[in-house]
């Protein structure tokens, strides 16, 4: 029989996270128990929901000095690149679905001249009850919702400090350059580019 979560509205977390000290992004364990603790109904996600058969959305909730949360919409099969956090930590958390993290460890890199090596380090499932947090230590990961999954995923990223540019990375070519980062929709509302 399935145990029972009891889960909050995303506006019960906002709340949570807008209470934190600055020392709770300084490390990983107070926001990773957070999400833990506090599983989000995925009812109360449906204003942050857009879809995209091409390409994984980005939907900003909420934005502080401190940190930024927004839910990502995996379709079936899509996965993101290879990417670091720009030295920012970050919490993920899926809600609805499930989602795999693939962890990277970033051997060398040289991103004036493009190239770096990576070697796979573990691979971590999310869900419901198995938030996760980035290690600071070897940040750089790729998230994936497999086909075999078979199901639409979302999940909620936290992000401290907020930024907006990030290094992606291609372990099979050895190569790597800076993208900059957009959102789909902002506050629940398409966003303007
Ligand atoms: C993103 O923010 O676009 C990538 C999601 C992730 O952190 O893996």
């Amino acid at each position: 029989m399935p145990i029972a979560v009891k889960t909050v509205p995303i506006e019960k977390l906002v709340e949570e996270l807008r209470q934190l000290p600055e020392s709770a992004f300084h490390e990983i364990e107070t926001v990773r128990r957070l999400l833990e603790e506090m599983p989000v109904s995925p009812d109360s996600l449906a204003p942050y929901l857009t879809w995209d058969r091409q390409h994984y959305t980005r939907n900003l909730i909420d934005r502080r000095p401190l940190y930024e949360l927004i839910a990502i919409c995996w379709e079936v099969g899509q996965v993101s690149s290879v990417h670091n956090h720009r030295d920012q930590n970050c919490w993920m958390a899926a809600p609805i679905g499930r989602l795999r993290v693939e962890n990277f460890h970033v051997v060398e890199q040289d991103l004036r001249a493009g190239r770096c090596q990576l070697e796979q380090l573990n691979t971590v499932e999310m869900n419901a009850s198995n938030p996760c947090a980035v290690d600071p230590a070897d940040p750089v990961h790729r998230v994936l919702n497999p086909r075999e999954f078979n199901q639409r995923a979302v999940s909620l990223h936290v992000y401290s400090r907020p930024f907006d540019s990030c290094v992606v990375y291609s372990p099979e070519q050895g190569t790597c350059g800076e993208i900059r980062l957009h959102f789909n929709t902002e506050y629940g509302k398409a966003a303007v580019r």
